[in-house]
C-alpha cells in the first residue's frame, strides 16, 4: 500500500508584475533578475486569498481526480501566508468545498511544505488510518514581502496548487526529511501578533533572507537529500524521468542537475512565470506538467524542497494516471 497522486490543480492570481515593475520599486534590473534568477514575472494577489486559492485548486484537484468532497478523509494545508489564523486555511477550505467528512489542519513548513505534507499523507495513507488525502500549498508571500528590500522582493510570489493522494497498491518508497534548527537565521520572519512587534524594526516584520547562504544551503543539501532518498529505495537515479524541485532560482536547479550528473531536462522550471511560491511551487509545477502531457503513466518522479527552518526533503513517487 502507498500513496498515489490521483489528481492535481492549480489556482494562480491573475495580476502579474514583471521585472520592469519591481524595477520601480528597487534599485535592480531585469536583466539582472533574469540572469540571477531566472524570474521573468510573477503573480500577485488582489481580490485572491491564499483560502480562496487553496480552496480553488483543491476543487480542480478534485475533479481531475473524479472524487467527490465528501470522499476527503484529511485536508492539510502548507502554508506560511494564510488570511486566516483561526480557524486554520484547511478548515476554510473544507468549508468552501464541503469536504464534510474530513479532518482538517495546516503545516508550516516554508518552501519543503509540500514534501513533507506529502510524505505525512505517505504515512497515514499506509498505516490505514486514511483513505484519501488532499495536500495543498497554498501562498501570498507578497503580504510577507519587504517590496524595499532587493534581496527578498525579486523572488517570490503567489499561488497554489492541490494533489489528491490516495491509498492505492504500489511501490511504497521510504522519504527522507531533514531539518536544521541551528541555520534557522537564514530565512526569519516575525510575527506581526508578537508581543513586542509594535517596537520591532519595520523590515523585521517581512521576510529577510541571508541569500547566498540559503544558496549555498540549496546547492549542496538538495543533491544530497536526492541521493540518500535514491540510495534508501535502491532506485537508480537512471531510473527517475523527472525531478521537481522547489522552484527557487534557476541556478540552483541547475547546480542540482550538475551536481547529480543528471541531464537538465529532466529538471522542469517554471520560475520564469512565478517566482518562488514556496510551499505551493512544487504542486503548481505537477498540475502544469499534467495538464501538458509531460507527465505519463509508469514514469518516475522525485519531489525535493528545501527552505526556512531550514529543512529540505525528498521522495521517489511513481506517476499512475
Ligand atoms: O525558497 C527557498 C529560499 N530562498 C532561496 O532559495 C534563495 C536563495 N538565494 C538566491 O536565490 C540568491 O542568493 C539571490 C537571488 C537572493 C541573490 O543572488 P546572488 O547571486 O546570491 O547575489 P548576491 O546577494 O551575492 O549579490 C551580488 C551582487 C551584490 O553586489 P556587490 O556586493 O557584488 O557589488 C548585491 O548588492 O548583486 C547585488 N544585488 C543586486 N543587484 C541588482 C543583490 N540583489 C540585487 C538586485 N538587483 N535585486
Amino acid at each position: 500500500m502507498t500513496g498515489v497522486i490521483c489528481g492535481t490543480g492549480s489556482s494562480i492570481p491573475v495580476h502579474t508584475m514583471d521585472n520592469n515593475d519591481i524595477a520601480k520599486l528597487v534599485e535592480t534590473s531585469d536583466e539582472w533578475i533574469r540572469e540571477r534568477t531566472g524570474v521573468v514575472r510573477r503573480h500577485i494577489i488582489e481580490e485572491e486569498t491564499t483560502v480562496s486559492m487553496a480552496a480553488d485548486a483543491a476543487r480542480k484537484a478534485l475533479a481531475d481526480s473524479g472524487t467527490a468532497p465528501e470522499d476527503v478523509d484529511l485536508i492539510l494545508v502548507s502554508t506560511i501566508s494564510s488570511n486566516v489564523i483561526l480557524p486554520c486555511a484547511a478548515c476554510e477550505v473544507q468549508r468552501q468545498i464541503g469536504a464534510v467528512n474530513a479532518t482538517c489542519y495546516d503545516m508550516s513548513a516554508a518552501c519543503t511544505g509540500f514534501v513533507f505534507g506529502y510524505c505525512a499523507a505517505l504515512a497515514y495513507l499506509s498505516c490505514g488510518m486514511y483513505r484519501t488525502i488532499l495536500v495543498i500549498g497554498s501562498e501570498s508571500l507578497s503580504n510577507l514581502t519587504n517590496w524595499k528590500d532587493r534581496g527578498t522582493c525579486i523572488l517570490f510570489g503567489d499561488g497554489a496548487g492541490a494533489a489528491v493522494v490516495k491509498a492505492e497498491e504500489g511501490t511504497f518508497y521510504q522519504p527522507v526529511t531533514h531539518s536544521a534548527g541551528s541555520l534557522g537565521d537564514a530565512l526569519t520572519c516575525t510575527s506581526r501578533h508578537a508581543r513586542n512587534a509594535a517596537q520591532l524594526p519595520e523590515e523585521e516584520l517581512y521576510m529577510q533572507m541571508d541569500g547566498r547562504g540559503v544558496f549555498q544551503f540549496a546547492v549542496r543539501r538538495v543533491p544530497e537529500v536526492i541521493g540518500e532518498v535514491l540510495e534508501k529505495n535502491q532506485v537508480p537515479i537512471g531510473d527517475i524521468d523527472w525531478f521537481v524541485l522547489h522552484q527557487a532560482n534557476r541556478r540552483i536547479v541547475e547546480a542540482v542537475a550538475k551536481r547529480l550528473k543528471a541531464p537538465l531536462e529532466k529538471f522542469p522550471m517554471n520560475l520564469q512565470e512565478y517566482g518562488n511560491t514556496s510551499s505551493a511551487s512544487i504542486p503548481i509545477l505537477l498540475d502544469e506538467m499534467r495538464r501538458d502531457g509531460r507527465l505519463k503513466a509508469g514514469q518516475k518522479i522525485v519531489i525535493a524542497g528545501f527552505g526556512a527552518g531550514l529543512s529540505w526533503g525528498a521522495a521517489i513517487l511513481d506517476w499512475t494516471k
